[in-house]
C-alpha cells in the first residue's frame, strides 16, 4: 500500500457544534496525519466551482448555501492508502446507511448535513488539494 494524501473538509455542520476535534481524534486514530489544516469560511463562488460536477443535481443550490452558511476546516490529510482510509472511517454520504462507529453514522445531521467531505480517488485529491492550499502550506 501506498503513503497518500487526501483532502477533507469538517463541513458547517460539525464546526457550528464544535466538533472539529472530535472528528480530528477519528482520523488520527485511524492513523492519518493532518499535515495542512485552515479555518476558512467558503464563498459561493468557491463552493460553486469546488462541486461543479454536481451542477446538474437537483441538490447543487442547497449543497453551495450549505457550504458557505458558515466557516469550515479544509486539510490535507496523509497516511498509507489515505484515500480510502479516509472514505471508511467517514462512513456513507447518507448517515442513514453509513455503518456503525463512523463519523457520518455518530456526527452527521442529514445527507446534506453530513459533517465530513472526502477526496474520492487519487485524481481529485490532488485537484481538491490544489484548489485550497499552496504546496508550502502541507508539512509532511
Ligand atoms: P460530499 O462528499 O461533500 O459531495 C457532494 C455532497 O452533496 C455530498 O457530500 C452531500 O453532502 C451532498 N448531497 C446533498 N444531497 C445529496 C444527494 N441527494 N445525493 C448525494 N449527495 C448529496
Amino acid at each position: 500500500m501506498a503513503i497518500e494524501k487526501t483532502f477533507s473538509i469538517l463541513k458547517p455542520d460539525a464546526v457550528r457544534r464544535n466538533l472539529t476535534g472530535a472528528i480530528n481524534d477519528r482520523f488520527e486514530k485511524a492513523g492519518l496525519r493532518i499535515v495542512a489544516q485552515k479555518r476558512i469560511q467558503m464563498t459561493e463562488v468557491q463552493a460553486q466551482k469546488f462541486y461543479e460536477v454536481h451542477k446538474e443535481r437537483p441538490f447543487y443550490g442547497d449543497l453551495v448555501k450549505f457550504m458557505t452558511s458558515g466557516p469550515v476546516v479544509v486539510q490535507v490529510l496523509m497516511g498509507e492508502d489515505a484515500i480510502a482510509k479516509n472514505r471508511k472511517v467517514m462512513g456513507a454520504t447518507n448517515p442513514a446507511n453509513a455503518d456503525e462507529g463512523t463519523i457520518r453514522k455518530d456526527f452527521a445531521e442529514s445527507i446534506e448535513a453530513n459533517s465530513v467531505h472526502g477526496s474520492d480517488s487519487a485524481e481529485n485529491a490532488a485537484i481538491e488539494i490544489a484548489y485550497f492550499f499552496a504546496g508550502k502550506e502541507i508539512v509532511e
